[in-house]
């Protein structure tokens, strides 16, 4: 397949872990200037170290928590001020916390998570979009859910603000109509990463979650953004659901 990354500037949220780390790595490997935010900057900086030592390509770092305006409109500015403009948004800074039926659930993780999936995407579309808007030019990617199509017990806010991530990417692509800005969700299924673990604030029983069958791995999820981003320009795959094969549903899980 052709690489049409290479040179391109892509910004990636939450790439200290998970999803974000591997979609950094895998369009560092086809060339791609990489800015990384999340607020754990440590981990940015040695996935920074690592990735300049082993490709050719630029990385910036920047602690942000999306969920505040301000951090995000300086970070915002800090890498609109660069020689490049960005061509490739991937909001995917998100987590689930708590699983809790509604009527027990905690209010605190409620507003996490609606700040955090919700409003930090938004916080950060509206930086960048209009700078991809003014060049005509410029492709966003929303990382959404199968949470975002199905709802499953216990899943409520974090259902909901999932099926918001997908009412966004469709309203996103309509205002987008009659621009050359592209609008895409990549939608996964269950992927071992440190997600179970941030929302069970356990980590043997987040482990359970994966044994018996092969969830997928974030290089799968990585893989799937990467290819959505890398179309010609004429193609816009508005909407890439993947999941494991053992995985229909978001309670169907094939288990041996
Ligand atoms: N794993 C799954 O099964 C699965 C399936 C479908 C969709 N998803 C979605 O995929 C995305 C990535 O999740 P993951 O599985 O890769 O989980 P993960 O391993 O826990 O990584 C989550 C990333 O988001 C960042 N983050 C969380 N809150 C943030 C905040 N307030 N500001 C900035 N960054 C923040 C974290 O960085 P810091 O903690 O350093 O800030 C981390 O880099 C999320 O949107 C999640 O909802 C996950």
């Amino acid at each position: 397949m052709t690489n049409r990354l290479q040179n391109k500037h892509i910004l990636v949220t939450g790439a200290s872990a998970g999803f974000g780390e591997a979609i950094a790595r895998a369009f560092a490997a086809q060339g791609a200037h990489l800015e990384l935010w999340a607020r754990r900057l440590d981990r940015l900086q040695a996935l920074e170290a690592e990735i300049e030592k082993s490709s050719q390509v630029e990385v910036n770092v920047q602690q942000v928590d999306v969920r505040d305006r301000d951090q995000v409109h300086a970070a915002a500015a800090a890498v609109l001020k660069r020689d490049r403009p960005v061509d490739v948004l991937v909001n995917n800074a998100g987590l689930a916390s708590g699983f809790d039926p509604i009527h027990e659930g905690n209010v605190d993780d409620w507003e996490t998570m609606i700040d955090t999936n919700l409003k930090g995407l938004l916080y950060v579309t509206r930086e960048i979009l209009p700078t991809m808007v003014a060049r005509n030019a410029g492709h966003v990617i929303n990382i959404g859910s199968v949470a975002g199509y199905w709802i499953y017990p216990k899943g409520n806010v974090y259902n909901a603000t999932k099926y918001a991530v997908r009412a966004l990417t469709e309203a996103m692509s309509v205002d987008m109509f009659g621009t050359n800005v592209r609008i895409s969700s990549v939608d996964p299924g269950a992927a071992n990463t440190e997600f179970s673990q941030v929302r069970l604030r356990d980590v043997e029983r987040a482990n359970k979650l994966y044994e018996g069958y092969q969830p997928l791995k974030a290089e799968d999820v990585a893989d799937a953004v990467v290819y959505v981003a890398n179309t010609p320009p004429h193609v816009m795959i508005t909407k890439l659901v993947l999941t494991p094969t053992a995985q229909r549903s978001p309670t169907m899980i094939d288990r041996k």
